[in-house]
């Protein structure tokens, strides 16, 4: 059975999304969920069903990236993991952190990548005038939202949808992508895994 780190910086729908389907014969288990934000929604509930967490505050690391992920590392190995899942992680990893992992992390970026990286993801489609939305989980290099494509899953949009709407509507989508992905990546498929709303 392979050991599950989480790491997001919110509300953690992602994070519950993965913990809630790692049972049964899923060949993964959740082994701790970190944050970089001590009060984020993701720990309490994390918390809450006994699964270990860690908080490592990247502010009093003000900037320096590579003493910020000297910690996440020290934090995190006492855990085991085998595979890292960013589920709303809000910090960029440099290759440091990246390269250490390669192969071993994924995420969960809210467009349809190549489109789209970074923030404001769903303002950006509409201004571009898409018919087409949706998320993406992706391995993790140290180019931001730029690894290997492992699945996609993708929306209509329509007319007079605002950022808000496709946010929404996009989410729902990523709490179907992102387990059926972890599945197919902790048991070694790398397939592309294409899911349609
Ligand atoms: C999700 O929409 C995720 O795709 C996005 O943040 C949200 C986290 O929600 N991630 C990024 O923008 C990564 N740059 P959650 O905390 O409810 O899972």
């Amino acid at each position: 059975t392979k050991r599950v780190a989480i790491f997001l910086s919110g509300g953690g729908s992602n994070m519950r999304a993965l913990v809630e389907d790692m049972t049964g014969d899923h060949p993964a288990r959740p082994c701790v969920v970190v944050s970089n934000v001590a009060d984020a929604g993701g720990i309490a509930w994390a918390k809450e069903r006994g699964i270990p967490t860690e908080v490592v505050d990247h502010k009093p690391f003000a900037g320096d990236r590579a003493a910020f992920e000297n910690e996440l590392t020290a934090r995190l190995m006492p855990h085991a993991p085998d595979i890292i899942c960013l589920a709303g992680f809000m910090r960029k990893l440099t290759g440091g952190f990246t390269d250490a992992w390669a192969g071993r992390m994924i995420n969960i970026h809210p467009s349809l990548l190549p489109r789209y990286k970074g923030l404001h993801t769903h303002a950006r489609a509409l201004e571009a005038g898409d018919t087409q939305h949706g998320c993406t989980v992706h391995e993790v290099t140290a180019a931001l939202d730029d690894g290997p494509i492992l699945g996609q899953a993708t929306i209509p949009v329509m007319a007079g949808d605002t950022p808000e709407d496709l946010a929404a509507r996009v989410l729902v989508q990523e709490h179907r992508l992102y387990p059926a992905v972890l599945r197919r990546f902790a048991s070694g498929n790398r397939d592309l895994l294409m899911l349609e709303s």
